[in-house]
């Protein structure tokens, strides 16, 4: 397990800068031109340890995979219906995307697929997707309490419709992915919307698609193939930007732009939390990446209000409750975050490990069962923290080391991998 040594910003954050591709997108890039007819280039694919899970899992299903540079894959699609049995079982790694995604896949084959993963992800709730593939006529046994490893035996489908008890993105992935097998269309009802790349790259791809976004109600019906969309350009993830827009409105006299960062509205709750705190944050260059709009992000450094977070804001904000927490110990007054019991099932219990790290940098933070309350500003003093296995912790404690007096150790930095790889030459650009 490796350390990061991080100390206090003692300049203005100032430059230009690009981070890695879109990770959601990424996946479902690699698994529609798998599952279409033909070749599909993809740049800007990100490289980490996730989605390298997902590309070698597809390989195993059979697809051809050439990695051509580090960031442009061609895919050889194997068709809807002609991918084999793999002969192993199927390593998600710790991603959660690319075992909720691939279950749907799996539950329409006519073979056994068995999907595991690391001790982390073997932690994380798969009843949520077993169900409903279950329902649509996929055998699929867990672990008790519905855990990893999933063993699949997928076959005819018949098409449900299907309530979500709570707003995902991967589990509504995962059922309209086997909906493109099903014998009879499929419905899906989401509480609150979530993001919806799944959605864009099939109707890319000439799936029979209907979408009703203001019902939060989605249909697909079956179809004998998908085309290749031919060429995606991934643009970059605007979950890893969030680091960046936050760390140059925190540190003082920062001024930041960040380059064709994906801004898909069902994406980017956390600019709109941010307005209300009073940041000042610019979007210009508008501009659409394969059927995703990107733009640049400019931010400057801004005092910070309290602010209040929930209902249907949270799935458009989901992972970057994280940084959205350490704006919040320097934001004044009393920020209160409700109705986001998700962060307890993410890489970590985020509820938790967020108010025990934060904790010990001196912030005011208190745990609620669906939230947190966090009281500011506070000045944070560096401290010896832990990343907790969870990419997205690690450089959330990584930008609140950024304005804490003193040194800040980060146990656990390799996990910065699972979405950012080069977080640290990023930051060097600019600090
Ligand atoms: C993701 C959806 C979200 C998100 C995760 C990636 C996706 O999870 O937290 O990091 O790629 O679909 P849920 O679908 O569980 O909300």
């Amino acid at each position: 397990m490796t350390e990061f040594h991080i100390s206090s910003a003692t300049q203005p954050l100032r430059g230009v800068i690009r981070v890695p591709a879109d990770k959601s997108i990424s996946h479902r890039a690699a698994i529609l031109s798998a599952l279409a007819n033909g070749d599909t280039r993809i740049d800007n694919f990100l490289p980490s340890e996730t989605t390298r899970a997902t590309v070698n899992c597809l390989r195993a299903l059979g697809a051809e995979i050439e990695q051509t540079n580090a960031t442009t894959l061609v895919v050889h699609g194997r068709g809807l219906r002609a991918l084999r049995e793999p002969g192993d079982v199927l390593f998600c790694a710790g991603s959660g995307t690319t075992m909720r995604l691939l279950a749907g896949v799996c539950a329409g084959q006519d073979f056994l697929s068995i999907l595991d993963g690391t001790p982390a992800l073997r932690r994380r709730p798969m009843a949520r997707v077993a169900e409903p593939l279950r329902a649509m006529g996929a055998a699929i046994l867990t672990r008790n309490g519905g855990l990893p490893p999933l063993t699949i035996r997928g076959g005819a489908l018949r098409g449900i419709e299907y309530t979500l008890p709570v707003a995902s993105a991967q589990v509504k992935s995962a059922i309209l992915l086997a909906g493109l097998y099903a014998d009879t269309p499929t419905t899906v009802h989401e509480p609150s919307p979530s993001r919806d790349h799944t959605e864009r790259m099939l109707k890319a791809c000439g799936a029979d698609i209907e979408l009703q976004i203001a019902n939060c109600k989605t249909q697909i019906n079956p179809i004998s193939k998908l085309k290749s969309p031919i060429s995606i350009t991934i643009p970059s993830d605007f979950s890893s930007a969030a680091f960046f827009i936050v760390a140059a409105l925190l540190v003082a006299r920062s001024e930041l732009r960040i380059e064709s960062v994906g801004v898909n509205l069902t994406r980017t709750g956390l600019l709109d939390a941010l307005a209300r705190m009073g940041a000042r944050i610019k979007i210009e260059n508008a501009r659409d990446e394969s059927g995703e709009p990107a733009s640049d992000v400019i931010v400057q450094a801004a005092e910070l209000r309290a602010t209040q977070v929930g209902g249907d804001e949270v799935p458009r904000m989901i992972d970057e409750f994280p940084i959205f927490a350490v704006a919040a110990t320097q934001a004044r007054g009393e920020t209160v975050v409700r109705d986001a019991a998700e962060l307890h099932v993410k890489e970590s219990d985020r509820i938790g490990a967020l108010t025990q790290e934060l904790r010990k940098m001196g912030a005011q933070i208190e745990e609620r069962g669906d939230g947190l309350v966090i009281a500011g500003p506070t000045p944070l003093r560096g401290a010896h923290v832990d990343a907790h296995n969870d990419h997205r912790l690690a450089m959330s404690l990584a930008v609140a080391g950024l304005v804490a007096r003193g040194e800040t150790v980060i146990d656990g930095w390799d996990c910065v991998a699972d979405s950012f790889p080069n977080f640290e030459a990023t930051l060097g650009q600019i600090r």
